[in-house]
């Protein structure tokens, strides 16, 4: 679909990956974005931007904010958290929020956007993680993973209807979310980068944006052994 003209909602569209989704969707001539927050006086003051409170765990919010914008046609779940519980012994209740807010909140919004999508004619873009393909941070790459597949399921069901579905993995994205990972500065990619090939992908009708080369090689490596992925796992017998 095309953007020029399009109206947009875009969770955690204050700040991040967000924000840069928010700023390229009005670059390419947007007519209107909702940017969400959980304080949206955080939200730029640009006229075109809608600001609405939204908080992912709480149904109600996702209810009052969906109500809030009927003439959607793309529809970006981009919010999310890294709470990286520890899957063996870390606290089960922070496993469940991770899942909550990573996929049960994103799944309950698109739920609630799907028939406007499909009236409008529109698109769906789930920003998930190469962590859905990679074990790592716990509770995180499960939650990832589960958005993944359902990602999947989510497209094979709009593509009848006639819309598109973007799932978008990256490695490091330059945002608070990756600031404590000082190692993999290097293998940060900007979040305007990110944003401008979630965009170009959601035009052209893309399935996938795989956002670095890391990205690539988690993915191309995922028929491959266990040990391809995990040297330390490589059988020593
Ligand atoms: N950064 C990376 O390295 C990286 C890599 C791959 C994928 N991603 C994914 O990219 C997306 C954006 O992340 P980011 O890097 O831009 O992270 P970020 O800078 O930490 O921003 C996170 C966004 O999610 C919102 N959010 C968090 N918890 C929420 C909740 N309970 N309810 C509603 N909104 C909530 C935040 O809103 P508030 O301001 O209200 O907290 C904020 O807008 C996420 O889905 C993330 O998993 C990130």
């Amino acid at each position: 679909m095309k953007i020029k003209d399009a109206s947009v909602f875009v969770t955690g569209g204050n700040r991040g990956l967000g924000k840069a989704l928010v700023d390229e969707a009005l670059a390419r001539g947007a007519a209107k974005v909702y940017a969400t927050a959980r304080d949206p006086k955080t939200i730029t003051t640009d006229p075109r931007v809608v600001p609405l409170h939204l908080e992912l765990t709480d149904p109600a919010s996702i209810e009052a904010a969906v109500a809030q914008a009927p003439d959607v046609n793309l529809l970006i779940n981009n919010a999310g958290v890294t709470l990286a519980a520890d899957l063996l012994d870390g606290d089960l209740a922070e496993v469940r929020r991770e899942i909550e807010i990573n996929f049960f909140g994103p799944l309950q919004v698109t739920r609630a956007f799907a028939p406007r999508l499909i009236a409008n004619g529109g698109h769906l873009v789930n920003v998930q993680s190469t962590l859905a393909w990679f074990a790592m941070l716990g509770g995180y790459a499960a939650s990832k993973a589960a958005g993944w597949s359902a990602t999947n399921t989510l497209r094979q069901q709009l593509h009848p209807h006639g819309v598109g579905v973007t799932g978008v993995y990256a490695g490091w994205i330059d945002t608070d979310m990756a600031a404590e990972r000082a190692a993999e500065t290097d293998l940060k990619t900007p979040p305007a980068d990110v944003a401008r090939m979630t965009i170009d992908a959601v035009e052209a009708g893309q399935h996938e944006v795989l956002a670095d080369d890391w990205t690539h090689l988690v993915k191309n490596a995922l028929a491959a052994d266990i040990p391809t992925l995990y040297p330390h796992l490589a059988a020593t017998a």
